[in-house]
């Protein structure tokens, strides 16, 4: 059996993730802003830090994987903080304990809605590291009517970012698979008051369309993300595997 932490623990694909990682045996260590082991607010640079030193504390500073959910979508300069810089945090804070595990993978939820337009002011300082930076770009949008694209942004920066990271001496060459998983609409509590309002809905279905068993439960999404984070997953790295019933096809059509 295997030590898993999961941030965005106690609600939608984490929460359908850790039932289905329990469910098989092994040992899930949750975090969320509450209702979880580890309670700590991933847009904060304190509560970066006690996830990583509770983690050590409830695994003796080993971990067999890391799988980082936690998210918003709000039109807020918040989501950058939580979506990109909370996921890095999570990622790189907790890297040394994977070092230390058996096997050791780690995955991040990114999005469809990476392959929407973006705003290059905000990704480029999030690939740069500029939290300040990146949250002034996304007030900037907020500002000139156009918060959705921190949302789009933050899942492309943390794609990109892995993209970058999975090749390094710090993961491929400590032996660790480092992949996104992008999904398309899943039933959460983030995305049921859209799905509920009829206008939302529409907009919801032109954005992202997904002709094969149109929108997906978080249950239907959780074994992908333990099998890339299993032992089995020897190669599979650097990748943004999209689980969006045909959305991207239909989005990007023939640019692979
Ligand atoms: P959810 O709202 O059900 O769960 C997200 C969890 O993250 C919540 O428990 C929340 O408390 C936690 N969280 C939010 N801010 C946090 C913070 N500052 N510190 C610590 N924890 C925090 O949402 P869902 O749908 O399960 O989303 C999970 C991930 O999947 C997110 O990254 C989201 O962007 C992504 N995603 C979801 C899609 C969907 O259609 N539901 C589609 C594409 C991506």
């Amino acid at each position: 059996s295997r030590t898993y932490l999961i941030t965005g623990a106690a609600s939608g694909i984490g929460e359908a993730t850790v039932a289905l990682l329990r469910s098989q045996g092994h040992t899930v260590i949750g975090a969320d802003l509450k209702d979880s082991d580890i309670a700590a607010d991933l847009s904060t640079a304190e509560g970066r830090a006690e996830l990583v030193a509770r983690a050590r504390e409830l695994t003796g500073s080993r971990l067999d994987a890391v799988i980082s959910c936690a998210g918003i979508a709000h039109f807020d300069p918040l989501t950058i903080k939580v979506n990109h810089f909370g996921a890095v945090a999570t990622l790189d804070g907790l890297r040394p304990l994977l070092a230390a595990g058996t096997a050791p993978r780690a995955l991040v939820i990114g999005s469809v809605d990476s392959v929407h337009p973006t705003d290059p002011a905000i990704v480029d300082a999030a690939l740069a590291d500029d939290e300040e930076a990146a949250v002034e770009a996304s007030r900037a949008a907020v500002d000139r009517g156009e918060g959705h694209l921190v949302y789009s942004s933050s899942k492309a920066a943390i794609s990109r970012w892995i993209r970058r990271c999975a090749v390094t001496e710090d993961w491929a060459g400590a032996g660790i698979p480092l992949n996104a998983v992008g999904p398309g609409v899943i039933i959460t509590p983030m995305t049921q008051p859209l799905l509920d309002d009829p206008d939302m809905l529409r907009l919801v279905e032109q954005s992202v369309p997904m002709p094969l068993h149109g929108h997906a439960r978080p249950e239907q999404i959780a074994p992908l993300i333990a099998w890339l984070t299993s032992p089995e997953n020897t190669h599979v790295t650097g990748q943004v595997v999209f689980v969006d019933g045909g959305a991207d096809a239909v989005l990007r059509g023939d640019r692979t």
